[in-house]
């Protein structure tokens, strides 16, 4: 399967520096990219992706249907805006915004009743991986999010891998413990799906950057990458895909 590179840009970028980004993307067909903007760029943006085949995700999204959630956004505004998938999950919504596996699991349900493809990241925090947890950790999280997904279900799916520890601090996990957590979760998936379990895409995040793609890249299992830091300025999401790309 075609590896995927993703920005997911955070907090940051007004409209048009969404709009300069996109128009900067080195074009090439070796990896599929995808960017992560605030929720407020997705329909600007959208149109310059078509154009240049790039996905479009939202960050997040509400796990009711519509009605009266102050703030929220829900799956069909996102679909509204021709939104390709949304990210469930992420450290920083379990850790700041106190999102737990049971809100992450009711999300999953909502993206699978509105059929919104998703991805799931999944972490351990650095206490947990000193503790011996982290398979414990991610089995659990894998657990409580995708345990009620029959079929065709899968389909919508996406691991991201993202150890809490190496997100935005510049420590990359080692290549082993990429190795044995994303063939824990290949296995996790055969387990849940048969059919589908070998075709999921697995992602790693976490101080993604193009000093160490290529060798990320590398490791079994890994069909793609989330990155966060690398991924705002145009010139260094384009070194990124230039090292995949070649
Ligand atoms: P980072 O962020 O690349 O800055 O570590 C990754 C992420 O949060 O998805």
């Amino acid at each position: 399967m075609k590896k995927i590179l993703i920005a997911n840009w955070k907090m940051n970028k007004l409209r048009g520096e969404s709009v300069a980004f996109i128009e900067n993307i080195v074009e090439q067909d070796t990896v599929d990219i995808a960017i992560v903007p605030p929720f407020l760029s997705i329909q600007q943006i959208k149109e310059y992706a078509l154009s240049k085949n790039i996905l479009i995700g939202s960050q997040n999204m509400s796990e009711y249907s519509h009605g009266a959630y102050t703030g929220e956004i829900s799956a069909t505004m996102l679909k509204d805006v021709l939104c390709d998938f949304v990210l469930l999950g992420h450290s920083e919504r379990r850790k700041i915004f106190l999102e737990n596996n049971d809100v992450i699991s009711r999300k999953v349900e909502r993206a699978v009743v509105e059929k919104m493809p998703f991805i799931l990241c999944v972490g351990e925090t650095l206490d947990e991986r000193d503790l011996g947890q982290t398979e414990e950790v991610i089995t659990h999280m894998l657990n409580e999010a995708l345990s009620s997904l029959i079929g065709s279900h899968w389909d919508l799916v996406t691991i991201a891998y993202e150890p809490v520890w190496a997100i935005g601090t510049g420590k990359v996990a080692t290549k082993e413990m990429i190795r044995s957590v994303h063939a824990l979760i290949r296995d996790k998936l055969i387990e849940f799906s048969p059919e589908k379990g070998e075709s999921i895409r697995i992602l790693y995040g976490g101080s993604v950057k193009s000093e160490n793609v290529k060798e990320i890249f590398s490791i079994d299992n890994v069909d793609g990458a989330l990155v966060g830091g690398a991924s705002l300025e145009a010139l260094s999401f384009n070194q990124l895909i230039n090292e995949v790309s070649v």
